[in-house]
């Protein structure tokens, strides 16, 4: 009993959706998968009806794409579309982040399993900018993020305040679980800085990758892991000890689709053959 993951399947893509399709069966196995997996309703019940075949449990956290009020999505906006996901998560027995955390007993250590759903806050920019003066820096560079044309907050005003009422859930949710257990923390986001300087050709997308409040939750919890996607950019690493993954598959330019889909799947537990990764530039 294993447990694996991946994230950002992108499955608006044919060729992404073909790959899902031809994975192998791991009926002991468990598999996180950390966001994005598509802006329609029908690439969720795809998804979900080729893995929960596949796979003894699924574990799912949503990523900005999956969020979008996107031509292709069903009309509904923010706080609503996620809790529409959430129901599709339960048709097919999917853990989401609004349900007990799961412990797992597989192979590995024993631990809490804890998908979190946190959006970010533009606080991931240098000190001397301001909150209000983030999204005109990132324009300066020529950027802006499809998010703030499709990702709309409602009920919230804006997505950092969703992120804020998000944040305080999970946060008192962390802190409620038994302090002696170690936890693995999956996000779409990587909750810490770092990794973000991977970001060479686009430095100022930072803003839309998380939030900083979370940079010191692997010290602050007894934290095993942290499991992440949405940079596009595999890699696993270690800050103060703590093993971090990215384990997206991304656009078809992302990854090399010779490749069975499952060549992706990271092990997270046992994890015994870990060794870091310092970054797979895809
Ligand atoms: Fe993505
Ligand atoms: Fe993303």
């Amino acid at each position: 009993m294993k447990l694996y993951a991946i994230s950002d399947l992108h499955l608006s893509y044919p060729e992404n959706r073909d790959a899902l399709a031809t994975i192998p069966y791991y009926p002991e196995d468990w598999l996180i998968i950390a966001g994005d997996i598509g802006e329609s309703e029908a690439h969720f019940h795809y998804a979900f009806s080729i893995l929960s075949k596949r796979f003894a449990t699924l574990i799912w956290t949503p990523g900005n794409h999956d969020l979008w009020c996107h031509p292709l999505a069903n009309g509904l906006r923010g706080e609503e579309k996620y809790q529409n996901l959430v129901r599709i998560c339960h048709e097919y027995g999917v853990i989401t982040p609004d349900e007990p955390y799961p412990e797992w007993r597989g192979e590995g250590i024993s631990c809490y399993l804890a998908p979190l759903f946190l959006l970010y806050d533009y606080s991931f920019r240098p000190p001397e900018v301001a909150y209000d003066e983030a999204l005109h820096w990132a324009h300066d560079s020529g950027l802006m993020c499809k998010d703030e044309f499709y990702l709309n907050p409602r009920p919230y005003l804006s997505v950092p305040h969703w992120c804020n009422e998000r944040y305080n859930y999970t946060y008192a949710k962390l802190q409620a679980l038994p302090r002696d257990k170690p936890m693995i923390l999956i996000n779409h986001y990587p909750l810490h800085a770092e990794p973000l300087k991977r970001l060479t050709r686009i430095p100022r997308f930072s803003i839309w990758c998380g939030t900083a409040r979370t940079q010191t939750w692997h010290q602050e919890f007894l934290v095993h892991a942290v499991v992440y996607g949405h940079l596009h950019i595999r890699a696993t690493d270690f800050y103060e000890g703590v093993r971090f993954e990215e384990v997206s598959l991304g656009y078809p330019k992302h990854w090399d689709l010779s490749q069975n889909l499952s060549f992706y799947f990271r092990e997270i537990l046992p994890g015994s053959n870990v060794v870091e990764m310092p970054s797979e530039r895809v």
